[in-house]
C-alpha cells in the first residue's frame, strides 16, 4: 500500500493534480496496486490565513509517505521568495532531496520550436543537483542601504554532495542504457574553486564507469547547443544554479512547460514530484491549463516507487495524447480543456 501526499498548492496546482489523480485512480487498477491519497492544504491560501507556510510538525508528518506529488507554489497575493523559500525548498532541504531529475523528451516534432529536430534529437536527461549551491542561502551584506554596499551570496558546494550527485547521474546513465554518454556541465573557465572540484570529482568517479563516455560543456555553450545539436546530449549532470535555469530552456526544446516535469529525489527517502512549470495565476480556474507536465510527474513517481510498468505506461499514454490529439501544448490552445486531455490520458491507458 503507497501513501502518496498530495500538496496541490497554488494557482493551476488543483487543477493540474486532479488531473493526476484521475490517472492514479486509472493505472492502480490496470496494474493492481493499492494506495491511499491525502490532501495537505500548504501553500498561499493557507499562508494568508494563518501565516504559517510549513512547519516542522508537517515535515514530520509528511516523514510517514511513500512520497509526495506537488502541484505548483507562488501566488500573486504573496511576495515573491516566501512560499518558494518556506515551502518548495524547504521540502526539497529537510527531505534531503538532492537530486532533481528533468527529463527533456520531444514527444511530438510539430510542438518542437527548433526547425527540423525530431523526437529522436530531443530525449536527454539533466540530473540537477538539488541540495547545495548557490541555493544554500548562504551569505550577507555589508553596510546595507550605502552606497557602499556589498552583497555576497555564496555557492556552497562539499565533495560529498557533489559525490552523490555524479554518482547518480553515472548510475543512471548506465540504466538509462541509450547513448551512455554523460555531460559535466560547468563553468570551469571562471569559477575556479566550485568547478574545480566538480570536474575532479566527475573524473575520478568516471574511472569506475569506463562504459560511460564522458563530456565537459560550459553552462553558456551548453545552452547554445540545447538550440543547436540538442541531439547530442544523452545525460547531463550540473549544479543546482546552472540546472534551474538549463531545465527551463530544456522545457521550451520538448514543447514548453505544459509538459515538463521533474523529480526531487533522495533515493533512499522520501522524494518528491512535480511539474516545473508554475501556478499560473493567469489561467487558473479556467480549466485551460495542460495537465500532462504533472501527470508525467505522477508518472516519475510511479517509476520511482517501483511500479515501472505503470509509470512507464503513464508516459505511454502522454505520447499518445501529445501525438493523436493535440493541437498544441500550450494552455488554452491544447483544442481540449484541463479535465478533457485528462480523461484522454486515461482513456489512452485502458
Ligand atoms: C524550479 C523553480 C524553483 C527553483 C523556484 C520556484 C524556487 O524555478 O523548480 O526550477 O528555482 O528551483
Ligand atoms: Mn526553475
Amino acid at each position: 500500500m503507497y501513501k502518496i501526499a498530495v500538496i496541490p498548492g497554488d494557482g493551476t496546482g488543483p487543477e493540474v493534480i486532479r488531473e493526476g489523480q484521475k490517472v492514479l485512480e486509472a493505472v492502480s487498477q490496470k496494474y493492481n496496486f493499492k494506495y491511499e491519497t491525502k490532501i495537505f492544504d500548504f501553500g498561499a491560501e493557507r499562508y494568508l490565513k494563518t501565516g504559517k507556510v510549513l512547519e516542522n510538525e508537517d515535515i514530520e508528518e509528511l516523514k510517514k509517505y511513500s512520497a509526495i506529488y506537488l502541484g505548483a507554489v507562488g501566488h500573486p497575493k504573496v511576495k515573491p521568495g516566501i512560499l518558494e523559500a518556506g515551502l518548495l525548498l524547504k521540502l526539497r532541504f529537510s527531505f534531503d532531496q538532492y537530486i532533481n531529475l528533468r527529463p527533456v523528451k520531444l514527444y511530438n516534432a510539430d510542438f518542437c520550436p527548433l526547425k527540423g529536430k525530431k523526437p529522436e534529437d530531443v530525449d536527454f536527461v539533466v540530473v540537477r543537483e538539488n541540495s547545495e549551491g548557490l541555493y544554500r542561502g548562504m551569505g550577507e551584506f555589508k553596510d546595507k542601504g550605502t552606497k557602499d554596499e556589498v552583497a555576497i551570496q555564496i555557492s556552497y558546494n562539499t565533495r560529498k554532495g557533489v559525490e552523490r550527485c555524479i554518482r547518480y547521474a553515472f548510475e543512471y546513465c548506465r540504466k538509462r542504457n541509450k547513448k551512455k554518454k554523460l555531460t559535466l556541465c560547468g563553468k570551469t573557465n571562471v569559477l575556479t574553486f566550485a568547478w574545480d572540484l566538480w570536474e575532479r570529482t566527475f573524473n575520478e568517479v568516471a574511472k569506475e564507469y569506463p562504459d560511460i563516455t564522458t563530456d565537459y560543456a560550459h553552462v553558456d555553450a551548453t545552452t547554445m547547443w540545447f538550440v543547436k545539436n540538442p541531439e547530442w546530449f544523452d545525460m547531463i549532470v550540473t549544479d543546482n544554479m546552472f540546472g534551474d535555469i538549463i531545465t527551463d530552456l530544456g522545457a521550451m526544446i520538448q514543447g514548453g512547460m505544459g509538459i515538463a516535469a521533474g523529480g526531487n529525489i533522495n533515493p533512499a527517502g522520501v522524494s518528491m514530484f512535480e511539474p516545473i512549470g508554475g501556478s499560473a495565476p493567469k489561467y487558473t480556474g479556467k480549466n485551460v491549463i495542460n495537465p500532462l507536465a504533472a501527470i508525467c510527474a505522477l508518472g516519475m513517481l510511479l517509476e520511482n516507487l517501483g511500479e515501472v510498468k505503470a509509470g512507464q505506461a503513464v508516459e505511454d499514454a502522454v505520447i499518445k495524447v501529445v501525438t493523436k490529439k493535440l493541437k498544441s501544448l500550450a494552455a488554452g490552445k491544447m483544442g481540449y480543456s484541463t479535465t478533457e486531455v485528462g480523461d484522454l490520458v486515461v482513456e489512452y491507458l485502458k
